[in-house]
């Protein structure tokens, strides 16, 4: 987390104290800096650049309008998974021959809306899809570009619950239905087939899965070739990984690429790269304020703030591991502790028997590398409202989110008196 560091004993975002925002914004709170995103923008574009990649930001990890507007400025593409998640990417300002749409199960609507809107292309992830799209596009008298997400069947060594290339995944298309692919793509005057995709998971801290995925690319483009098509596109997906501070060495992206650029570069086509985590994970922290420090009988000690799993639901979903620290360095003891949210559920755990320094309630924690899949995911379960997220650059910061009212809670709500 570069971009927060203590300055004499204090949390701060860039040049911005974090017990400052806590003042005016109150807590729960997400705070993300606006150069740690650029930072990262910066290092990946750098790793691939030999090949001049498309990035789409993959939106989903954050799609925060003003976050979606710092990945335009810096000419970012968008992958989006959702008719809402283009919207938020157009009204960003991202250009729609930068935007690519996936998704295992689109509606009508979604895919009416990217083709209204000629974005890059639309995966197809299912051979019924292909008919859907053709009808679609026929009744608004147009031309799909389209990309078949393929499943490569490649595991790879992460969370089960963020892996998705291998075969009992419900994501993309096997590699032996290609050919009636092609054939029912051929049947059809409105689509036009410009691409391969893959996406095999998230966290994955090794090219080797990549280099897996890539070669299946190669085999789909002969044989699209063979059908006489002409692929420009390979959609390499996401899943590029952050230090959490528990998985050990994380791989540089630089050395990520230059295992999986010299292949990338023989293909002759366009590299897409989808990167969500990479760009977000370390650019967001989670501030909370400690309302209750209690033990049990057994001597088990918890710390009980007034964030939990609505605020952050990683850890409750996938034992994800956060670093939590006070936003005030000073010599304490330690204890073991569970780190609890206020939600009536036993899983509302935010680290479990984690060591901690003695805490008071009180003061404010920082859950650290909340920036992808926090805010996004955060939910109005136990009627709370969703957190505020104030965006700090350089000595400057900007709320970008107000936390929720009572009144946003019950507006789409009909009461019949
Ligand atoms: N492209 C596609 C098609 C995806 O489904 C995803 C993520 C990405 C790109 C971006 O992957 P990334 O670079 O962020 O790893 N909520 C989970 C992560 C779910 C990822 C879903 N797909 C978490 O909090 O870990």
């Amino acid at each position: 987390m570069n971009y927060f560091k203590f300055q004499n004993q204090h949390l701060y975002s860039e040049k911005v104290s974090i017990q400052k925002l806590v003042r005016e914004f109150g807590t729960p709170l997400y705070i993300t800096s606006e150069q740690s995103i650029i930072r990262q923008y910066a290092l990946f574009e750098d790793a691939f650049k030999d090949i001049n990649p498309l990035i789409c930001y993959a939106v989903k990890a954050n799609y925060n309008l003003s976050i979606l507007g710092i990945f335009n400025a810096l000419c970012s593409g968008a992958d989006v998974g959702s008719a809402g998640e283009l919207y938020r990417a157009l009204r960003a300002g991202i250009l729609p021959s930068k935007i690519v749409f996936s998704g295992v199960g689109k509606t009508d609507e979604d895919i009416r809306f990217a083709l209204e809107n000629n974005i890059l292309f639309i995966k197809i992830e299912s051979l019924s899809e292909i008919r859907r799209i053709h009808k679609i596009a026929k009744k608004l008298g147009i031309k799909a570009n389209v990309a078949v997400r393929v499943n490569p069947g490649v595991s790879v060594d992460t969370h089960r619950h963020i892996s998705t290339g291998g075969k009992e995944h419900k994501f993309g298309i096997d590699e032996s239905k290609m050919q009636e692919v092609f054939s029912e793509i051929k049947k059809y005057s409105t689509i036009s087939l410009v691409g391969f995709c893959v996406h095999i998971g998230s966290q994955i801290n090794s090219p080797e899965p990549y280099l897996s995925a890539i070669n299946v690319l190669f085999n789909m483009k002969s044989i699209a070739e063979s059908y006489g098509y002409t692929i420009s596109y390979f959609d390499i997906g996401g899943g590029f990984p952050v230090s959490y501070n528990t998985e050990g060495k994380i791989i540089a992206i630089k050395d990520f690429a230059n295992t999986i650029v010299p292949v990338l570069k023989s293909s002759g086509v366009q590299i897409i790269f989808e990167p969500g985590r990479f760009m977000v994970a370390n650019s967001s922290i989670l501030v909370s304020e400690v309302l209750t420090v209690k033990q049990n009988i057994h001597q088990k000690n918890f710390i009980v703030i007034d964030a939990g799993m609505t605020e952050l639901m990683r850890p409750a979903l996938y034992d994800a591991y956060h670093d939590i620290v006070p936003l005030k360095k000073s010599n304490r003891s330690s204890v073991i502790a569970d780190i609890v949210g206020p939600v009536c559920e036993s899983t509302d755990v935010l680290a479990r028997d984690r060591k901690m320094v003695k805490v008071v309630e009180g003061e404010c924690l920082a859950i650290c590398s909340t920036g992808a899949y926090g805010q996004v995911m955060a939910n109005n379960y136990n009627g709370r409202r969703r957190p505020a997220e104030v965006l700090v650059s350089g000595g400057e910061y900007r709320l970008i989110r107000r936390r929720d009212t009572f009144e946003q809670l019950v507006e789409n709500e009909v009461f019949l008196e």
